[in-house]
């Protein structure tokens, strides 16, 4: 693990995201993929929506996904394994890159075919806690013509990252915008953020 966390270190000092593969090794997906939760998704799922408490709203227009936030406390074993591997990551960046990171939130996320997520920044207007966007994939067997990248904008460019089985995506959440394009297939993911608080 420690070469992978490097990887994600270097990105995020260098270009403010990194891809790395291999996050979660296979068996780790299949297991989490076994799990009720995902098997199931249409009864433990809600449509997702836009903004923060107050200004929470539902835009099909915006975004298409459902999702499921994950307790830490109840999370089943094949989750806690993703989320102490979560709470390693924080420590090993809070001593190469100097932060303060304290904390993650992470819900299961499923796209449902042809949905998407527009262009948008993951910080709230009014909380800035949300320092890192971590999404971990789970989709196995993934080809280009399935369509349902990350899209993610730089200053002068952008460039499509295909949501593959046991790949991170990490990426600076008040800095860089990105979108989730349609998909010929469910797009299943673990989709977090890593606080500079700890969560209440
Ligand atoms: C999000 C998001 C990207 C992805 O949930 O905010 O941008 O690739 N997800 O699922
Ligand atoms: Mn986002």
């Amino acid at each position: 693990m420690e070469q992978v966390f490097d990887a994600i270190a270097d990105g995020l000092a260098d270009k403010q995201y990194a891809i790395v593969d291999n996050f979660l090794k296979e068996e780790e997906v299949d297991a989490i993929l076994k799990e009720d939760h995902f098997q199931h998704y249409q009864q433990h799922f809600k449509k997702a929506g836009i903004g923060k408490q107050a200004n929470a709203q539902i835009n099909e227009a915006i975004r298409g996904d459902f999702i499921s936030w994950i307790d830490p406390q109840t999370a089943l074993p094949s989750t806690q394994v993703y989320l102490s591997r979560l709470q390693n990551l924080i420590q090993f960046l809070n001593r190469a890159l100097f932060l303060s990171l304290k904390d993650a939130e992470v819900h299961q996320t499923v796209y449902p075919i042809g949905s998407y997520y527009k262009r948008h920044l993951d910080q709230f207007k009014k909380d800035d806690a949300r320092k890192l966007s971590v999404i971990l994939y789970l989709n196995k067997n993934w080809k280009e013509e399935n369509g349902g990248q990350l899209r993610i904008y730089t200053n002068d460019q952008s460039f499509d990252i295909l949501p593959l089985a046991g790949r991170l995506v990490c990426f600076r959440s008040d800095a860089l915008e990105h979108e989730v394009l349609p998909a010929t297939r469910e797009r299943l993911s673990i989709t977090g953020w890593i606080l500079d608080r700890i969560k209440i």
